[in-house]
């Protein structure tokens, strides 16, 4: 007989630009679609959690340039970053797509081309005003300021007028059978707000959209017309289904298309409520479930965003507490959908008394008792009582509310209905005083009971927060004793007397370490005054990038050299030729320094040089070395000794 196949569940976050390292509003997406992957696990269906980077487009191609990188390099870079991330979170996609990976330029340009070929893509002229900041062009109505240039009304940035020749998408002719949809499918956008946003904003006329620029080389090219790029938003949104297969693993594709759920932050709810569906009508395929619009993390009342400056380092507080009581913390503290208002304080007191006291303290005196009081296990239980009964039944309900809150992307309200349960177990133990009862021998069986009521209750729990805190859930699970890991019990599967009774329990380390708010501020104060003094980190220069060994480092051979003879090259404004002494030899080496030097004032100086670098060939002169400099705003300034250090003397 044909297993009946379970059904799926395919979940997408928003691929990330790589123009800069990832922050709390990233891992916030991802991981509220890890914990909804998870949940839906253990539910029985057949998940595909898709996550991945956006990598080609004018934003990431100004960012590498202005790191001295190229797009790709830079790109490289950074999905370190996201990955790296993510393993530090917990959060497991299950695959991770790259936009500059070939299947997925391949899979847009047959996309591209099959509606051209259809005549839902046709070539003419464009003039607009175009917003680099999120890549798209802005509204006609936009007005002019009186400068004579608009400015973004969504990204408060300066935009620039952009005419060229380009191909257009037909959106307008997608108006109505978009409003047909949505009429259809009112849950296509949640939470509803969105959707009345939405809603309106296609009542209000679609124009056709452009989708190819000739200004931005980073980009996919046309296919046949390599002069033009696809427009960042269309190669983008295509990930979605390429990244399950389409065009290279067709029986994955059609297992998981269409998708379940789009997960995405409000930013870009009209990319993916508008132009995604139409492009997916256009090419014949059928829509996804829905689009979820989260809310966003503010920071002093604002949007947190790399080009505000005011983003919070995820580090920082993994480092400190490990993942889990973020991940609690960011789902606990607000609706999916409301924005929130990140403070430290707000976090210090989550973790202090949901995490450290409520739960921490649960496990921890209920399986320090059964280890002292009965070795680690509880065969002799007494009879249920009243009172026993109740924290079991109150188990079977909370189960079903959890379940039911997790559906329906409440997380918040799950978690909430949990802890309430995890209070009752509590007061269960405080009006039961275990303690007093190991007391009297003729009441072991008595405490055995209490204890495996505590016992069960915090098996329950541990399993209905794993989707939020896989790491300290599974954590607790091997304490009381499980051996299979809890991925592998089914949802339906769970029950209250799943715990053995002779089950040997272990003895408990700490979960959640108790956070100091006073050590934690002013922690925070001095890494927020090292941001503020140190050059290295202020807004205007980049990031560090990725790190290498120590082992790497030891490579570069630094010394320090003496000018011996310095001019310019000719015909080349910013290069100076110099002929330099690094102790045991005579080297010569060029250098862009002409902007903020005279020769003659370079001769005599000592410098830093990296004298094993490849030699290369720069306007027809050999340069066998190169000189260390700070770069700002493209001129180069350079550290020079100031004592009688002797040239060749290694830098380290
Ligand atoms: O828009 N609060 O990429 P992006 C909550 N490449 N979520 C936040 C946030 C905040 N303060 N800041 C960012 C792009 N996010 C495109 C997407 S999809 C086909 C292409 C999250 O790097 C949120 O999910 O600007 C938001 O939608 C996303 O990061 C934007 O990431
Ligand atoms: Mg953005």
């Amino acid at each position: 007989m044909a297993k009946k196949s379970k059904p799926t569940f395919y979940i997408t976050t928003p691929i990330y630009y790589v123009n800069d390292v990832p922050h709390i509003g990233h891992a916030y997406t991802t991981i509220i679609a890890d914990t909804l992957a998870r949940f839906k696990k253990l539910a029985g269906y057949d998940v595909f959690f898709l996550t991945g980077t956006d990598e080609h487009g004018q934003k990431v191609e100004k960012a590498a340039v202005k790191k001295g990188l190229t797009p790709i390099e830079l790109a490289d870079r950074v999905v370190v970053r996201f990955k790296d991330l993510w393993q530090a979170l917990r959060i497991e996609p299950d695959f991770f797509i790259r936009t500059t990976e070939a299947f997925h330029e391949q899979g847009v340009q047959k996309l591209f081309k099959k509606l051209l070929d259809k005549g839902d893509i046709y070539k003419g002229t464009y003039q607009g005003w175009y917003c680099v900041s999120n890549e798209h062009f802005l509204a006609e109505d936009v007005p002019l300021e009186k400068e004579g240039h608009k400015i973004c009304p969504e990204c408060n940035v300066k935009a620039a007028i952009v005419k060229e020749s380009t191909y257009f998408f037909k959106l307008s002719a997608y108006q109505q059978p978009l409003l047909d949809f949505y009429e259809r499918n009112p849950n296509f956008v949640r939470p509803q707000v969105r959707m009345n946003e939405v809603v309106s904003f296609v009542r209000g006329g679609l124009k056709d959209l452009s989708i190819t620029r000739t200004s931005v080389k980073w980009g996919i090219p046309v296919p046949g017309d390599p002069a033009h790029s696809i427009y960042v938003w269309f190669d983008a949104l295509h990930n979605y289904l390429t990244g399950i297969g389409y065009d290279w693993d067709l029986e994955r594709f059609e297992k998981y298309w269409p998708a379940t759920v789009h997960l995405i932050g409000k930013d870009i709810l009209r990319f993916h409520a508008i132009f995604w569906p139409a492009f997916l009508m256009a090419g014949g395929f059928s829509l996804p479930g829905c689009v979820f619009g989260h809310g966003w993390w503010l920071k002093d009342d604002t949007k947190m965003s790399k080009s505000k400056g005011n983003v919070l380092d995820p580090y920082v507080i993994i480092n400190a507490f490990g993942p889990d009581p973020l991940r609690y913390f960011l789902l606990r503290e607000i609706p999916i959908g409301n924005d929130g208002n990140f403070s430290h304080e707000g976090f210090v007191h989550r973790v202090n008394s949901d995490l450290a006291n409520d739960l921490g303290n649960l496990v921890h005196r209920t399986l320090t008792m059964v280890r002292s009081y009965f070795h680690g296990t509880l065969a002799e239980r007494g009879e249920e009582r009243e009172n026993d009964r109740k924290i079991r039944q109150d188990f079977t309900g909370l189960k079903e509310i959890v379940y039911a809150h997790y559906d329906g992307t409440a997380v918040n309200r799950a978690l909430e209905e949990i802890w309430a349960y995890i209070n009752a177990v509590n007061k269960y133990l405080a009006d039961n005083e275990p303690w007093k009862l190991a007391k009297d021998p003729g009441q072991r069986p008595r405490l055995a009971r209490v204890l495996y009521q505590a016992a069960a209750a915090i098996r329950g729990v541990s399993y209905l927060v794993f989707p939020v805190m896989p790491a300290s859930a599974q954590k607790v699970w091997e304490f009381l004793g499980e051996k299979e890991p809890i991925q592998s019990r089914l949802y339906s599967e769970l029950d209250f007397d799943g715990l053995a009774v002779g089950q040997t329990m272990k003895e408990p380390t700490p979960l959640f370490p108790r956070v100091d708010l006073k050590e934690f501020l002013a922690e925070e104060a001095k890494r927020e005054e090292a941001k503020q003094t140190a050059p290295s980190s202020s807004p205007k220069t980049e990031g560090i990038m990725d790190y290498i060994s120590f082992d790497e480092f030891k490579k570069m051979d630094l010394r320090v050299a003496l000018v011996l003879k310095a001019e310019k090259v000719e015909g080349a404004q910013k290069l100076i030729k110099l002929q330099i002494d690094i102790g045991t030899e005579q080297r010569q080496i060029v250098a862009g320094i002409a902007e903020t030097y005279k020769p003659e004032e370079l001769v005599g100086k000592r410098l830093i040089v990296i004298v094993n670098l490849k030699p290369a060939v720069i306007r027809g002169i050999e340069s066998q070395g190169m000189l260390l400099a700070a770069v700002l705003d493209d001129k180069a300034i350079i550290p020079f000794f100031e004592g009688d250090v002797p040239p060749g003397t290694k830098v380290k």
